[in-house]
């Protein structure tokens, strides 16, 4: 039997991960981990990502994008089509006689907002979202379109006596998608950038998709069985969003509460104490901010 570990949203970057990294592998080495596979947002940077992905390739390791190595992307085949042999886009790979990986980047169409209006929401997510510097050619509900459609045929290719593991970046079900109410309502608005009902409503039509993992909200879930599908959304996240960041902060006294919006200011006067911290207990969070499957 081997065992899948599926990271998504590692930002290493961000996440000023160095020696870490060093942790991490021997961590996944020890609970013996037989292939590594990144669901995107590794890091900004399409080299950064590579070199992270060729770090861990002692262990087996396969990846696919997430939105942000997809803003430093100028050729449009690279992003469904990147020629490397770790990519896993649209592709399947073989774990056992019986279970398929299979990755696929997605994307969002403005499903998770009710009769949220295109041109509109285009307005906005070139105002004030991140996805504003890829430079794709179609509008987001045409790309969607197209993802969904190469899914389905991909998924049509595979023996439907064999399980599949599917993981993609963006998220695939509105059980996932958190609604805000009273002076965080307008929040809201970000949801269309999250994902998509359609690509869900494909993966509903393959009884063999067996497990979904996802990333991309920054937000950990408990798995959900649904349909005959059970998806794990737990994402690694930024920094100052994490549980480790938090016992830091509030262990020394350095805020009454935690806040993730105010913490990256406030963790710059505690720069080594902090580094410190997060060496140590790094592994903490990353039990909780990836999924362990067996296969
Ligand atoms: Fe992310
Ligand atoms: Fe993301």
């Amino acid at each position: 039997m081997g065992k899948l570990a599926v990271i998504s949203d590692l930002h290493a970057d961000i996440n000023h991960l160095n020696e870490e990294l060093y942790f991490i592998r021997d961590y996944l080495e020890s609970l013996n981990v037989t292939h590594l596979h990144f669901a995107g947002d590794v890091a900004n940077k399409v080299d950064k990502t590579l070199e992270v992905v060729f770090f861990f390739d002692q262990i087996d390791t396969t990846f696919h994008w997430g939105n942000h190595e997809m803003a430093d992307i100028d050729k449009q085949t690279n992003f469904e089509d990147f020629n490397d042999p770790h990519f896993l886009n649209f592709q399947s790979k073989k774990l056992s006689d019986s279970t398929v990986l299979l990755g696929v980047n997605g994307w969002y169409d403005y499903s998770f907002v009710p009769r949220a209006e295109e041109k509109e929401y285009r307005r906005k997510k070139n105002l004030y979202w991140y996805d504003r510097f890829i430079d794709r050619i179609g509008s987001d509900p045409q790309i969607t379109e197209y993802i969904c459609r190469r899914l389905k045929e991909t998924l049509q290719t595979i023996p439907d006596t064999k399980k599949v593991i599917l993981s993609t970046h963006f998220v695939p079900k509105e059980d996932f998608i958190i609604q805000h109410s009273e002076k965080y309502e307008r929040w809201n608005q970000l949801n269309a950038f999250l994902g998509s009902k359609k690509f869900g409503a494909v993966l509903d039509e393959f009884t063999n998709v067996e497990q979904v993992v996802f990333g991309h909200t920054h937000h950990r879930f408990t798995k959900q069985m649904l349909q005959q599908t059970v998806y794990h959304c737990r994402p690694f996240g930024y920094y100052y969003e994490w549980y480790l960041t938090r016992s830091f902060i509030l262990k020394n006294h350095l805020a009454d509460t935690f806040n993730p919006l105010k913490a990256r200011t406030l963790l710059k006067h505690y720069t080594n104490a902090f580094a410190e911290y997060k060496k140590r207990y790094i592994l903490n969070e990353l039990q909780e901010g990836m999924v362990l499957l067996d296969y």
